[in-house]
């Protein structure tokens, strides 16, 4: 016993291990010799791997665990309780499983922890199956490139940084700057297309008031029935923030194995990478960049890889992975950001100053990539989005410029003025996300010219005359065009035609 490392250990310890010590087993039952602040230290338990569950006894009950920090003579344990009841000398024995958690339909509707308890007041948790929380990705073989679109309702970004079934796309800005409403309106139109992709939504250490009021809403548009929501709370160890994105990742992973679709939403992994720091700290790990352990970039690396579209052979579902960064004062290279940047396909910037301007979605049309998804573009929208991009980087550029008017060239000044209409066209309201035609439509009528007379202050009111005009008049076309196919020449011809009919009314501004 003298050649034990741990120098505080109190006399009571010292008898409880010696008493363990001379039992057999030690491989299998061990001693809990400190716990704080949601880890415990626990002698014994040498044959205990990685991430495997522990019980600890203790007065109330016991209480789980999880090996994370496995040294020569003592393992670093997280719990997945509260610290409060398990004490030093506490019996531990290894469960011989890894994490798992509840998987299956019957989650839908839900609002749970990521140990699959509920958090809504509605009955216990019971599905058939359970999945391990800590599963690997599969494999090149089992996928299949990127070919379905994933539309996420929202103009800018189905027109120009389209997103594919199976994609990851970081959504990614300052606090305050709309990324999660980017995410709700992409899981609302899951609901409105009829897509039946499942969203599963992951809070970590939200506010569960602000977990209520955007369940509130999905509620309202009728996005519960497809949705579950994984919510932990900043008053929850970290232990279970770390834990949240993968448990829910596995909920998704149900439905992608399963020939199903679903969307994973990470709001956000800013503060994953805090808990996991942390949590890493508290293990005392060495601390590197930032006090991130080392292994921060393969924290969100192994999550992330588990996005896929899978074979025909392995039933062709995906998950796809919209993964939420802040930034500090709009800084992408600092540690964490560039990171995730550099795992995903692509990213949609949101600029704090565009977003004050009143340009909102406020999508920098510079920094934001879609790397994958141009492959699954709607036929429809992208046979009249091709120019979008490069047209409002140019005019974004050139804006400086439109105060002097009349000083600027033809060619300069009708670019600046094609860019005012579609910046104005692009400004989208929360909760309204676009149905294909519609999307087609608005974008024609500015790339086709027909909303040229049309002020800037009124594109949005012809917008949603042009809208009006094309359901009551043409609701068949229209539904002709949801399908997703390249429109006709007849098709074209005709929203062109209402468009410039309606510019008609609103050529004077208010
Ligand atoms: N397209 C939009 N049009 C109008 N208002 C919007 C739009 N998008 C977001 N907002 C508003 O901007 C505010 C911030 O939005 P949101 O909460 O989505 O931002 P966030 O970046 O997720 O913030 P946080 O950093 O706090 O998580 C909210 O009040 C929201 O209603
Ligand atoms: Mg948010």
């Amino acid at each position: 016993m003298s050649d034990l490392s741990i120098t505080e250990l109190s006399n009571d310890l010292r008898a409880a291990v010696e008493k363990l010590e001379r039992r057999d087993g030690l491989e299998e039952v061990g001693v809990v010799v400190r716990v704080g602040d949601g880890v415990a230290w626990i002698h014994g338990l040498r044959k205990a791997g990685y991430s495997e569950m522990l019980e600890i006894e203790s007065p109330h009950g016991s209480v789980d665990a999880f090996a994370l920090n496995l040294l020569e003579d003592e393992i670093g344990a997280v719990l997945l309780g509260s610290d409060k009841n398990v004490i030093a000398g506490a019996t531990v024995r290894r469960k011989g499983t890894v994490l798992e958690v509840p998987v299956g339909p019957e989650l839908l509707g839900r609002v749970i922890d990521p140990l699959g308890r509920p958090l809504d007041g509605g009955e216990p948790i019971k599905t058939k199956q359970t999945g391990i929380v800590e599963r690997e990705a599969i494999g090149v073989m089992g996928r299949k490139s990127v070919h379905e679109p994933l539309m996420t309702g929202i103009v800018a970004i189905d027109a120009m940084f389209p997103i594919g079934r199976g994609q990851r796309e970081l959504i990614i800005g300052d606090r305050q700057t709309g990324k999660t409403a980017l995410a709700i309106d992409t899981m609302i139109n899951q609901a409105r297309q009829k897509t039946g992709v499942v969203n599963v939504y992951v809070a970590i250490g939200q506010k569960l008031s602000k977990v209520a009021r955007l369940v509130e809403r999905l509620k309202q548009e009728g996005v519960m029935d497809q949705t579950i929501i994984v919510a932990t709370s900043p008053s929850d160890p970290a232990s279970l923030l770390y834990l949240a994105p993968y448990a829910a990742t596995t909920m998704g992973e149900y439905f992608r194995d399963n020939s199903q679709h679903a969307l994973m939403i990470y709001d956000d992994l800013t503060k994953h990478a805090v808990a996991y720091r942390q949590m890493s700290l508290l293990l005392r790990r060495p601390p590197g960049r930032e006090a991130y352990p080392g292994d921060v970039f393969y924290l969100h690396s192994r999550l992330l890889e588990r996005s896929a579209k899978l074979s025909d052979e392995l039933g062709g579902g995906s998950l796809t992975a919209l993964p939420i960064i802040e930034t500090q004062a709009g800084d992408i290279s600092a540690y964490i950001p560039t990171n995730v940047i550099s795992i995903t396909d692509g990213q949609i910037f949101l600029e704090t100053d565009l977003f004050y301007q009143g340009i909102r979605p406020a999508i920098s049309a510079g920094l934001s990539v879609s790397r994958v998804g141009g492959a699954a573009q709607t036929k429809a929208v992208k046979s009249v989005s091709g120019n979008l991009k490069l047209g409002l980087s140019q005019f974004r550029e050139l804006a400086s410029f439109a105060q002097f008017g009349s000083d600027l060239d033809e060619s300069t000044k009708s670019l600046i003025d094609r860019g005012q209409r579609l910046t104005e066209l692009l400004k989208q309201p929360q909760y309204q996300p676009l149905s294909i035609w519609q999307q087609v439509a608005s974008i024609s009528a500015v790339s086709t010219g027909a909303f040229d007379e049309v002020p800037p202050s009124r594109v949005k009111d012809a917008q949603a005359a042009l809208l009006s005009k094309l359901t009551s008049d043409h609701a068949d076309e229209m539904k002709q065009l949801d399908s997703g196919d390249k429109p006709d020449e007849k098709t074209t011809a005709l929203i062109e035609k209402t468009a410039r009919a309606t510019a008609k009314g609103f050529k004077e501004a208010l």
